[in-house]
């Protein structure tokens, strides 16, 4: 049974991912209305990762006898001064679900919680490769340059990020 400090933890979590996903999802629609396609796949993808997040610490609560709580709808930010502004603010959102996963392990160890420490290791990972990625994709951005065609150039190696992800995906799943 998961200790009460454990389970609001979790539902703050819970909470979190779902704030993510609304954020992301307000993102891409950002992109699609400035004709950035690439990012707004991309992002929408990225949305749905971050439900998919969400959904495997309800169905974690559940099955440890918890009650995972649906957490509220905020309206997410919607306007982004640039591109690069909008992906800056997607990375310091990663490393705020970092820090919060981190104290989530951190209280398991206080807890001595072996099962839900050990479930967390996903997202640590998890957060390693999607802190790397954001960071990856604003130092292109930075080297590319926002000029000119640097917009064209910059929706086109978004794109193909998400591509590839989803073709590592799919060979995963097969
Ligand atoms: Fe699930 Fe990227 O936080």
């Amino acid at each position: 049974m998961l200790s009460k400090n454990i389970q609001k933890a979790l539902n703050e979590q819970i909470a979190m991912e779902g704030a993510a996903s609304q954020k992301y999802l307000a993102m891409a629609c950002w992109c699609d209305d400035a004709a950035l396609s690439g990012c707004a796949e991309f992002l929408y993808a990225h949305s749905e990762e971050e439900r998919m997040h969400m959904l495997k610490l309800v169905r974690y609560m559940s099955e440890s006898g918890a009650k995972p709580i649906t957490p509220a709808i905020a309206q997410p930010q919607l306007v982004y001064n640039n591109i690069l502004d909008l992906f800056e603010t997607a990375y310091q959102n990663e490393l705020k679900v970092s820090r919060a996963i981190n104290d989530l392990v951190e209280l398991c160890v206080q807890e001595k919680d072996k099962q839900t420490e050990n479930f967390l290791q996903w997202y640590v990972t998890e957060q390693h490769e999607e802190e790397t990625l954001y960071r990856g994709l604003i130092d292109r951005i930075k080297l590319i340059g926002t000029e000119g065609r640097g917009l064209y150039f910059i929706d086109k190696e978004v794109e193909a990020i998400w591509q590839e992800k989803e073709k590592a995906e799919a060979d995963t799943a097969a």
